[in-house]
């Protein structure tokens, strides 16, 4: 059979929140058009982010319903140990509330003042857990990765020649406490690392003297994508490639909220003893005891469990197929996204989209927002309003890539869900003379995008929207030589 079905049947089902645009237009408004500000009762369709927004299995609910709610030494601890190590052979185990709870005892436990912690690129909160302990992230993606048109199969690959130099800069006792490696690099577009990438990547780790760590979030997903892309891997199971790349690595972070298929909760895997020790010792005090770690017992069991389902071959292929299949559906209609489509999302490149915006006008916002307008769909701007910040004179500077990613949660929607999202994309694409330029009105210091208050701009040119609408007809449909 050609057609690809989803390789789950549904149990437990909840009304999609159907909306009228009034209603969407009133609280785009109130929310100071800023999509992170919106109740979740009026979006459709929640693309949003992929992380804890995950459908758990039978099995899954079947775990929590067994779980020991003790406070030390839980039966619910030693089974999600045992699925951690199996995972990832790691001895220590340490349970975290989240992803961002695991980068912070990690980092206080390794990380000072003025030191570099580079990486391939650094999801934002490995950022600000690195720069609130006064160190800095170094991003050292190959090049490709900036070039959203480009179709490269490993564009999360570290740039082995920058990362020698980073390293080799300095005295020895002067080396980054770590490296810190993302699989899949979520802020690259949710590009796959090959091994090979990370075989040469521990080779220099291991001659400077560095820890090699993974934040290893997605890495079923960047299994999988191994095993289609790297030819010397592909009968290999999605569990002995995810083995192979934690093989390499002294320790990792996990979001389980992504690959742990569950709704909250993450680790610290890591083989060094002495390290985890100290770890425990901090977590008392703020995260929880040691066998619980700011999770309920019910949580742990159902990360012993999903652990395991997202390596399951069915799952990977229709999930990552899943989102292939929106990128195509983008892609034939024109629509210009990041190549090839990552693991998790699809990304549109906003600059291509909208080629009649500043820089500054938030184009991906625009676009985010227009799409919330049209049909429902909730998406992130990750470019100017995530990444970029006024300087010591409150003047802004374009950040090198403006995106707007369209995440999937795992194994919420279903495919009719997706082909509405693909024909809200491409209206919007469309009809650029509906994309509203913005402008920041409230801001907080750091992670602004979560929180600030924007409002429409009025092109200072006096042109309307029409006129800017009718430049970019113009721009895309100038034949390029
Ligand atoms: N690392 C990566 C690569 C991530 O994508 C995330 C979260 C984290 C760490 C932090 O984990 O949320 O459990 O504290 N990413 C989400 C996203 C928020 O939407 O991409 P967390």
């Amino acid at each position: 059979m050609r057609t690809r079905i989803e390789p789950f049947r549904i149990k437990a089902v909840e009304p999609l929140p159907i909306t009228t645009r009034p209603q969407r237009e009133a609280a785009l408004g109130d929310a100071g058009w800023n999509l992170f500000r919106v109740p979740a009762r009026l979006v459709t369709i929640d693309l949003l982010t992929d992380s804890g927004m995950v459908a758990m299995s039978a099995r899954q609910w079947g775990a929590l319903l067994q779980a020991d709610e003790s406070y030390a030494g839980a039966e619910s601890f030693y089974r999600f140990e045992e699925s951690v190590r199996r995972v990832t052979g790691m001895s220590e185990v340490i349970p975290a509330h989240q992803g961002r709870a695991a980068e912070r005892l990690l980092f206080e436990a390794l990380v000072e003042r003025g030191d570099l912690v580079p990486g391939n690129t650094h999801f934002d909160t490995t950022r600000a857990n690195l720069e609130r302990l006064g160190a800095r992230a170094v991003d050292l993606p190959v090049p490709p990765a900036l070039v959203p048109s480009l179709e490269h199969p490993f564009k999360g690959n570290v740039d082995l020649q920058r990362l020698e130099d980073a390293l080799a800069t300095g005295a020895p006792s002067r080396r980054p406490p770590l490296v810190l490696v993302t699989i899949t690099s979520n802020s690259a577009g949710g590009q796959p690392v090959s091994l090979e990438n990370l075989r040469e990547t521990r080779r220099l780790c291991d001659r400077y003297g560095v820890p090699l760590f993974l934040d290893a979030a997605r890495f079923a997903e960047n299994a999988w994508l191994v095993r289609e892309r790297e030819t010397a891997l592909g009968g290999w199971s999605p569990a002995v490639i995810a083995r192979a790349f934690f093989d390499l690595a002294d320790g990792c972070l996990v979001s389980a909220k992504k690959d742990g298929l569950v709704n909250i909760g993450g680790f610290i895997a890591l083989r060094d003893e002495a390290l985890a020790q100290r770890i425990r010792a901090d977590m008392v005090v703020s995260e929880g005891f040691p066998t619980y770690g700011g999770l309920a017992g019910r949580d742990l069991d159902a990360i012993a469990v999903g652990l395991h389902e997202a390596l399951e071959p069915a799952y990977l292929e229709h999930r990552i197929g899943q989102v292939r299949a929106l990128a195509s559906q983008l892609d034939a209609a024109g629509v210009p996204i990041v190549r090839p489509a990552g693991g998790h999302a699809v990304y549109l490149d906003s600059r291509a989209f909208a080629p009649h915006f500043e820089a500054l006008e938030l184009p991906g916002q625009a676009i985010a927002c227009a799409l919330f307008l049209h049909a429902g769909v909730r998406a992130t701007e990750v470019g100017q309003l995530m990444r970029g910040h006024p300087d010591a004179a409150g003047r802004e500077h374009p950040v090198p890539l403006d995106l707007v990613r369209l995440a999937i949660p795992r194994r919420v929607y279903t495919r009719s869900h997706l082909e509405y999202v693909a024909e809200a994309v491409i209206d919007v694409f469309g009809a650029p003379e509906r994309l509203v330029p913005l402008e920041i009105v409230e801001q907080p210091a750091a992670l602004r995008h979560f929180t600030a208050r924007l409002r429409p701009r009025l092109p200072p040119d006096g042109r309307g929207l029409a006129d800017r609408g009718e430049r970019r007809r113009g721009l895309v449909d100038e034949p390029v030589n």
